[in-house]
């Protein structure tokens, strides 16, 4: 038995997130961990809430909240829309938990010993009238380069100069709108990253069988010198985690917070910390230190590809710059972007489906499907209505979900609620076991290789031969004449619906789980062999019809839902 630890890059804790967010690492996160799981390995899945910065501070302000108090509300909605996904953690975490604070304090007390905390005093905006530092994305003004009048303090929008809050003309607080604003000195914590470099390119180099997607944004990183400069690994923030040397002062940094980029990943192993304190597991360092077992733990981060540079470079830095024997990740799974009809989905003018809104309009199957079976992995891609109805129409409702129903209400009809004896596998039968033990081995070398869409695509080909095989087979015919040999293609029919379920549940858990209790069996085993696995189910078996599985989305509906998605959400 391989044992898995599997996260997903952890979300903001502002706002719900969006459908390409969700495809972006928390459902193919889930996919393999629930196929993890279903090949009888041990698995340790987590993610958690994103906490601390001031995105979260901003949006506490805005709802009139207490951070703290606003944090945890949003948890929980994000928790439950995660229920909903059936997104199967084994726990949620908060980047804000005590766990977390001591983590992360512990690893700059590590780094700072190691030599590689570099003290640093600069000039950072104070705005009066918001009573805080600014972040550099939070000033704007006039670009000193080419005049345009929204510039912000970190680039100018729109001649994509690279710019410092003190180049602006005129600048003011994007937060009050204020100009009352006043360059103070202050001091911030750097980690000597440069320092690393050459581990780093050690270890990137091995990994000759990541993802492109994963090596190149690493590699051009790496090479540019842009992306591994000492990084600055603090804020003057209220809400975050007290910058300390461990259990220790750091004088000179009171009051002081590390940066968001710094703490979170580190909720990556604080999780699971969290996990034992919620009484869910008893031991997290066999998952994450090295000398304490987890040198046989094959660790799979699954994110998009705008957090490749934080997961190659700078937790690595943190990892390795602390000395310490904790599990480096083994393989980082990137995705590109999922586009909205036509342009990109916004949070802020709400265009696109929203994890929330996408349950109250369908289950969480149906887009489950769509959104991996057209996974933005070797490009971006995009969701467009008319194609989210064909695939959920076809794939779903016509191929799987008419077999599953023709099978059993025939049986039903003809040979009663139990799987009917009599007759024995012909040609017909051993052709179709032939074809799918090459689809289950070809689906199984996709999924170990998280190569998303060609295993949705192994599947829905497994479903068809069922679809085909009925059509060619078609008992309702056979019965007439030979009622011996109709009952043996309904009982070869009735075990592919328990093979479906068990193979179809990382993709679609909520179906399957249907289609195994029709069967009125709970073995669920990944099948050895087609073959094996398709006597499971004996004569005499008791079975029922279950609901519907899937219904067709109506031309209707499309219109209504691309309608009402295409914009300005409040
Ligand atoms: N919250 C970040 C995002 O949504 C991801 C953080 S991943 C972690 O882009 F590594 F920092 F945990
Ligand atoms: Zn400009």
């Amino acid at each position: 038995m391989a044992r898995h630890l599997i996260t997903s890059a952890i979300p903001y804790i502002n706002g719900i997130k969006h459908l390409g967010n969700l495809v972006g690492s928390q459902l193919p996160a889930d996919l393999f961990a629930r196929y993890q799981r279903g090949r009888g390995h041990e698995v340790l899945f987590l993610c958690s809430t994103d906490e601390h910065g001031t995105p979260a501070e901003l949006a506490a302000a805005k709802a009139g909240k207490p951070v703290a108090e606003y944090c945890a509300e949003m948890h929980e909605v994000q928790a439950r829309i995660a229920e909903g996904f059936r997104l199967s953690f084994d726990h949620f975490g908060r980047s804000s938990s005590q766990e977390n604070h001591k983590l992360t304090q512990h690893f700059a007390g590590r780094l700072a010993e190691a030599g590689l905390i570099a003290e640093v005093n600069e000039k950072q905006m104070y705005s009066h009238a918001d009573g805080r530092y600014l972040p550099d994305r939070y000033i704007e003004g006039t670009c000193p380069n080419c005049g345009f009048d929204s510039a912000r303090g970190d680039q100018c929008d729109n001649c994509t100069k690279q710019l410092d809050p003190v180049d602006l003309i005129n600048p003011h607080s994007t937060i009050s709108g204020s100009t009352d604003l006043e360059m103070r000195e202050t001091k911030h914590l750097y980690l000597r990253q440069t320092q690393l470099r050459g581990q780093l390119e050690e270890w990137i180099d091995s990994k000759t069988d990541w993802p492109v997607l994963t090596t190149s944004i690493a590699k051009k990183w790496l090479r540019d010198g842009d992306g591994l400069q000492d990084r600055g690994i603090t804020r003057d923030l209220d809400w975050g985690v007290p910058v300390k040397k461990g259990d220790q002062d750091w004088p000179g940094m009171e009051g002081k917070v590390f940066y968001v980029w710094f703490d979170a990943p580190i909720e990556y192993i604080a999780c699971s910390q969290e996990w034992v304190a919620a009484g869910k597991g008893s031991d997290w360092e066999r998952w994450w230190r090295t000398d304490k077992g987890a040198e046989d733990v094959t660790y799979t981060q699954f994110m998009g590809k705008d957090n490749v540079p934080f997961h190659t470079l700078s937790f690595p830095c943190t990892i390795l710059g602390s000395g310490e024997p904790w599990k480096l990740v083994d393989y980082i799974k990137s995705f590109n972007y999922l586009n909205y009809d036509g342009g990109q989905f916004s949070t802020s003018r709400g265009r696109g489906v929203f994890m929330d809104q996408a349950l109250e309009i369908l289950p969480s199957d149906y887009w489950r499907w769509w959104l991996l079976s057209h996974a933005p992995e070797s490009s971006d891609s995009e969701f467009t209505w008319e194609n989210f109805q064909q695939s959920v129409n076809k794939d779903l409702a016509d191929v799987l979900g008419n077999f599953v129903s023709r099978i059993t209400k025939f049986c039903r009809s003809k040979f009663g609620e139990e799987v009917p004896a009599g007759g024995a596998f012909g040609a017909k039968e051993a052709e179709v076991i032939s074809a799918l033990s090459e689809r289950l081995t070809a689906y199984q070398g996709f999924m170990d290789a998280i190569e998303v869409r060609k295993a949705a695509g192994e599947l829905r080909a497994i479903w068809v031969i069922g679809n085909e095989y009925l059509q060619d087979a078609a008992p309702w015919s056979t019965f007439k004449e030979d009622p011996e040999t109709a009952a043996m293609q309904v009982r070869f029919g009735l075990n592919l619906i328990r093979l479906y379920a068990i193979l179809s549940a990382p993709f679609i858990p909520d179906a399957a789980a249907t289609m195994l209790a029709a069967m009125k069996t709970e073995d669920s085993a990944w099948p050895d062999s087609v073959e094996t696995a398709l006597s499971a189910l004996q004569a005499g078996h008791g079975f029922e019809v279950p609901e519907n599985l899937f219904r067709k989305i109506t031309d209707d509906e499309r219109e209504e839902w691309q309608a009402r998605f295409a914009g300005v959400r409040t």
